[in-house]
């Protein structure tokens, strides 16, 4: 057996070939099918970019109609899951939620191979389950989806229950393009691994799910809220920040285990803010703590290459459309759901079981 190749955590090991994103740490790029994932998440819309991810190339005005059509047939949460979503107790996480709901949305007509029209159906109805639970958890109404909304402005209506303003669904929508895909990432992994037993898109989804919710993955933006509550004013910024690097605490939101320069995401993040209302406090302080984290990153930590990641700008921009915390992660989940079936997808096209060894280090019996 050939054990060179091992590395912990598959370090540096290429699991699979894909067309779908090219992620570049040293150039500081995201590449979605050739296309610079920033400059799109500034200029198109989250269904045109569902399109490139799934088709491989942007769509033309009547594929986007017939795309967007399908978001909004696709929508409506099934009766059978509104009565299982009531019965589920109150203090289950809504990623558990949404889990346990693309689970029981299984019929027959999701066995392999997986196809575009079964990946619509899943995503359109993610932002509905997140909604709907929402609003028992409150004891209120459910919102029922807008049939002439598209899928962002749609999610933001049904969340808050009034129609959203332009800024507030751009802003959210360029969120979303920058978040659906970034290349070999552990949920994405698992999507691809559950696929390639030839097992069911919903399967591959609820795996996705299931590694999405674990705080190494999808649970850092909220900590970043947390940090710009706890620093509170612009006053107190410089000595919040100086005494944790003095602690040699990690400030939230600063360096990358990828990207050694700017993270594009947090780059195109920052642009959008910038159009949301300039009279925006909470905005007003995340800029003032960029820049001096920026500045004291560099006093404190010369030469470590440290910058904004997307995670400052991600609670920055989720905080300003007025997504609570606790569906941060839930949001990511709504965006992701179009990587995750790109990839599945893309290896059932050229499918090869995944079956790796293992080192094995334990006793070998005397003979
Ligand atoms: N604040 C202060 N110092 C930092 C930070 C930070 N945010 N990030 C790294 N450093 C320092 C480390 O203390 C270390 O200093 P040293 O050389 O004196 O020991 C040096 O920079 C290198 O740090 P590593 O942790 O080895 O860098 P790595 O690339 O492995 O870590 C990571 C990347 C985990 C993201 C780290 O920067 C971090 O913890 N950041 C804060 C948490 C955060 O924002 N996470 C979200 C990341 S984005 C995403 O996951 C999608």
């Amino acid at each position: 057996m050939n054990t060179t190749q091992w590395s912990k955590g598959l370090e540096g090991v290429i699991a699979a070939e894909t067309a779908i994103s090219l992620v570049d740490g040293e150039k500081g790029k995201l590449i979605y099918r050739g296309y610079d994932a920033k400059e799109l998440s500034l200029n198109h819309s989250f269904e045109e970019i569902c399109f490139l991810l799934w088709y491989g190339r942007l769509p033309s005005h009547k594929e986007l109609m017939t795309l967007s059509n399908a978001f909004r047939n696709d929508r409506a949460l099934p009766e059978h899951l509104l009565h299982i979503m009531k019965q589920l107790p109150p203090e289950m996480s809504m990623m558990s939620v949404i889990r346990t709901l693309l689970s029981a949305l299984e019929d027959p007509s999701y066995q392999w191979p997986p196809t575009i029209e079964q990946a619509i159906r899943l995503t359109a109805v993610v932002p509905t389950i997140i909604a709907t639970r929402t609003a028992i958890l409150k004891g209120k109404e459910p919102t029922a989806p807008h049939l002439s909304l598209d899928h962002i402005a749609n999610y933001l209506y049904m969340i808050h229950g009034t129609s959203p303003s332009l800024a507030h669904v751009k802003a959210l929508t360029t969120y979303a393009i920058l978040t659906m895909e970034h290349g070999m990432n552990a949920s994405t992994f698992s999507s691809r691994v559950i696929a390639s037993t030839e097992s069911d898109l919903i399967s591959s989804m609820t795996g996705a799910i299931g590694a999405m919710k674990g705080p190494l993955h999808g649970g850092a933006p909220s900590e970043v809220t947390e940090m710009l509550h706890e620093i509170g004013t612009k006053e107190h910024t410089e000595s919040w920040l100086t005494s944790k690097l003095e602690n040699n605490e990690k400030l939230m939101g600063f360096g990358h285990r990828v990207y050694k320069t700017t993270d594009p995401r947090a780059e195109a993040l920052r642009e959008i803010t910038g159009k949301l209302s300039e009279e925006d406090v909470w905005l007003e302080l995340a800029y003032h703590v960029e820049e001096t984290a920026l500045r004291l990153l560099d006093q404190y930590k010369p030469g470590r290459k440290l910058y904004t990641n997307v995670e400052f700008y991600a609670a920055a921009v989720l905080k300003a459309v007025e997504i609570p915390n606790e569906l941060f992660t839930p949001t990511f989940t709504l965006s992701r759901m179009v990587g995750w079936t790109a990839n599945v997808i893309e290896q059932s096209i050229d499918n090869r079981i995944f079956r790796p060894q293992s080192l094995y280090t334990g006793e070998i019996p005397t003979p």
